[in-house]
């Protein structure tokens, strides 16, 4: 049985301070950050930008894992190097993105549902075999007048346990990712009421599919306004919002929580992780990290811009901007 070999890698994945980086921009996403950083948008310069996260000095200090795209789990450094190896000598756990993007949820106008089952099996197989010990995948929960719809919700929280119990067969930790996103103008308190919607059926449908709670990572939105919400919130009530909901729907098995960033600035992912740490410290029965994209890569790519002479100053940036989330596991944040 894999069981306790996959309790160990996610209890691993929130040793110490560290955290995950999410690597795994589908090959679209990449090119749409790349085209608004001025980067050409070709599998060269893709691998060329994942060449400079993974070659980092000492990124093995600040982060736990890091989150691959199929694209770039075959793909190497220019001396030769599997980034998968790289990441491991480096002490970092591999992980890889399985879903395949969103699609339209038939007969729910306005909502979408992730698509990827088919064949999962193996690809997981696969994947493990390269080295990967833990996987994601992303459901997409929109908020609007009429949305979300409990239809979508179940949807998209039965999808996200059939996958993660095909991880666990395949000896791989699923991170599961139910993602209420911060498009539009909605409130935080709207906010929180379909996160915790969302997260109740979550457990559920873990609970009804036979998903091991032990062997698996959240990996939820924050609690907080829209976009376009009219009233902003403070650090804290995010912070507090936040921790609150995932007390009413987490269960204490689960090893830990692992926030994405959503299109929070990284000033805002790295001050909401610190008070949550700072208000909570010793009360949490389950780990609390980052697991960010853009809230640790948007200032890395906008400093190498695609050119060689940049690669050392935008690595310097990429561990200075892990090293703050570092900092905020502990609580010790200052902007
Ligand atoms: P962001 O931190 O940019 O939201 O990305 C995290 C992620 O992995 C989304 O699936």
């Amino acid at each position: 049985m894999k069981t306790q070999e996959l309790i160990n890698t996610a209890n691993a994945l929130f040793a110490g301070d560290k955290g995950l980086l999410a690597m795994d921009e589908s090959t679209s996403t990449c090119n749409k950050r790349f085209a608004e950083a001025g980067i050409p948008q070709t599998i060269e310069y893709r691998r060329a930008y994942r060449e400079l996260i993974v070659t980092t000095p000492k990124l093995g200090d600040c982060l736990s894992g890091a989150i691959l795209y199929d694209e770039t789990i075959y793909q190497a450094t220019k001396d030769g190097v599997l980034f998968i190896d790289k990441l491991k000598e480096a002490g970092i756990i591999p992980g890889i993105k399985v879903d395949e993007g969103t699609i339209n949820l038939a007969g729910f106008p306005g909502e979408k549902i992730t698509a990827g089952l088919d064949g999962l099996d193996d690809r997981l197989a696969k994947y493990y075999q390269l080295g990967a010990r833990f996987a994601k995948w992303r459901a997409v929960i929109t908020i609007g007048a009429t949305i979300p719809t409990r239809g979508a919700i179940e949807a998209n929280m039965h999808t996200l346990a059939r996958y993660a119990a095909m991880c666990q067969q395949a000896g791989i930790v699923p991170i599961v990712e139910p993602e209420v996103l911060m498009d539009g103008s909605h409130s935080l308190e709207r906010c929180f009421e379909v996160t915790r919607n969302v997260q109740h059926e979550l457990f559920h449908q873990l609970y009804t599919q036979n998903v091991d709670l032990e062997a698996l990572v959240l990996k939820p939105n924050m609690v907080i306004p829209a976009f376009d919400a009219p009233k902003h919130a403070t650090i804290d009530e995010v912070a507090h919002a936040t921790v609150t909901c995932l007390l009413e729907t987490v269960p204490a098995a689960v090893p830990g929580v692992a926030f994405l960033s959503g299109g929070q600035s990284p000033a805002d992912g790295a001050a909401h992780l610190n008070a949550m740490h700072k208000l909570y410290k010793g009360k949490l029965p389950w780990g609390l990290t980052f697991s960010y994209s853009r809230a640790i890569q948007q200032p890395v790519m906008d400093l190498w811009r695609g050119k060689d002479e940049n690669v050392e100053k935008a690595q310097k940036m990429l561990h200075f901007r892990a090293s703050l989330v570092n900092a905020a596991r502990r609580g010790e944040y200052t902007p």
